[in-house]
């Protein structure tokens, strides 16, 4: 196993073994990829307190996301095609999660079904919901997810359509890939990538193929959002999917302190400030940018969590500073998976949590959940300045 210190060379090792078609699908924003940019250099304009003399032992991470413990405050998030990155991809990242102590969720896009995750996992795991047209659909996914023992579900609300990234067009994004010329080629050079892919069965939405009706082409993500997203979605049918569901609900993608209230009103039990790593309104501003105004918006009404831009344990750590009390990781565990599976998800997981344990430390601090905000250098007008 090569020598694996930080995120980035993760991201190095999945970058040669994963196809062209889902790196690029993975490492894109939308048009100009500008809010996908400022995701993670904001992150690094805030800077960090260093104290001394403080005793650093006995150090603990653990905190609680939505009531549930963990072993420090990440979930990994849901990311679209998650099993095309790796074969069976959403279920080994299910079981580096559980194993780690971390909530997994698994997206209404994954390759694996929320069967399949639930056969393979011994805890219960998260599911993120799109809100399909298809009233049937929405009825029995939710029921699906009961019946699998998922302990919250959360709903994206940043994506009714999906954000243009031009990649995914030119690359004719699909899954599986389609025997193009230029899939071919790209696919013969990763073998490792193609032994996996022969040797499972899940290569298709499992979520959606044999469940949804009216599908044109399920293989093409583009035109099946196109086709089956409602775009009508408004907070009357969140209260809705609210009291179908009956149970925890995080709703992710909220970037505005209003929009923050509306969520604590119907009840949300927690909310993910998120600009859905900057693959949708390409303009906006970064989460951790947005961050700040939400929570003096909502104060102890609603948990509040972000993600978009964390790579890394400092990242973490200056979220949870910030005031979020937990946050969620996309990319980074996913460079992780496409690198080496399993174990590139555990890896993962094991240098986020290195990073945040020794950046605590060095802060002043031995337990997360006593962090403030005074840790941070946090350059002026950085969450406000702005008309
Ligand atoms: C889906 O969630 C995507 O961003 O592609």
């Amino acid at each position: 196993m090569p020598v694996v210190t930080t995120i980035d060379d993760l991201h190095r090792i999945y970058r040669r073994r994963a196809p062209k078609m889902f790196y690029d699908y993975c490492e894109t924003g939308s048009w100009t990829e500008q809010t996908f940019r400022d995701n993670t250099s904001d992150f690094a304009e805030i800077r960090l307190r260093q104290r001394v003399a403080v005793d650093m032992s006995d150090r603990s991470t653990r905190t609680t996301m939505a009531g549930e413990e963990v072993a420090m405050p990440v979930a990994l998030a849901p990311v679209g095609l998650t099993g095309m990155q790796h074969a069976d991809g959403e279920i080994l990242a299910a079981k580096a999660a559980e194993n780690f102590g971390v909530p997994f969720t698994l997206t209404t896009m994954s390759i694996c079904s929320i069967e399949d995750v639930a056969a393979h996992t011994t805890k219960p795991f998260w599911f993120q919901l799109y809100v399909m047209r298809d009233r049937d659909f929405l009825r029995r996914v939710i029921d699906r997810a009961k019946a699998a023992n998922v302990s919250a579900l959360v709903v994206t609300l940043d994506l009714q359509m999906l954000g243009q990234r031009h990649k995914d067009i030119k690359n004719g994004l699909s899954a599986p890939p389609k025997p193009t010329l230029a899939n071919i080629a790209n696919l013969a050079t990763k073998w490792r990538w193609g032994l996996g892919m022969l040797g499972t069965k899940r290569r298709q939405f499992g979520n959606i193929v044999g469940h949804a009706q009216g599908v044109s082409d399920p293989s093409d993500l583009i035109a099946w959002t196109a086709e089956q997203f409602d775009p009508a979605l408004d907070w009357d049918q969140i209260e809705e999917i609210r009291d179908m569901w009956g149970g925890t609900l995080i709703l992710k993608g909220i970037m505005e302190p209003e929009d923050a209230k509306m969520a604590a009103k119907i009840g949300a039990d927690a909310i993910v400030v998120s600009n859905h790593g900057g693959r949708q309104l390409d303009g906006a501003v970064s989460s951790i940018r947005a961050l700040e105004p939400i929570l003096d918006a909502v104060g102890d009404a609603v948990e509040v969590w972000i993600d978009s831009g964390i790579r890394s344990g400092q990242d973490v750590l200056k979220a949870v500073a910030m005031g979020a009390k937990g946050t969620m990781i996309g990319r980074a565990y996913i460079y992780g998976l496409g690198a080496m599976g399993e174990a590139g998800v555990t890896k993962a997981l094991e240098v986020i949590h290195m990073e945040l344990d020794k950046s605590m430390a060095f802060c002043g601090h031995r337990d997360i959940t006593e962090v403030t905000r005074d840790i941070l250098r946090v350059p002026r007008g950085f969450s406000g300045d702005w008309d």
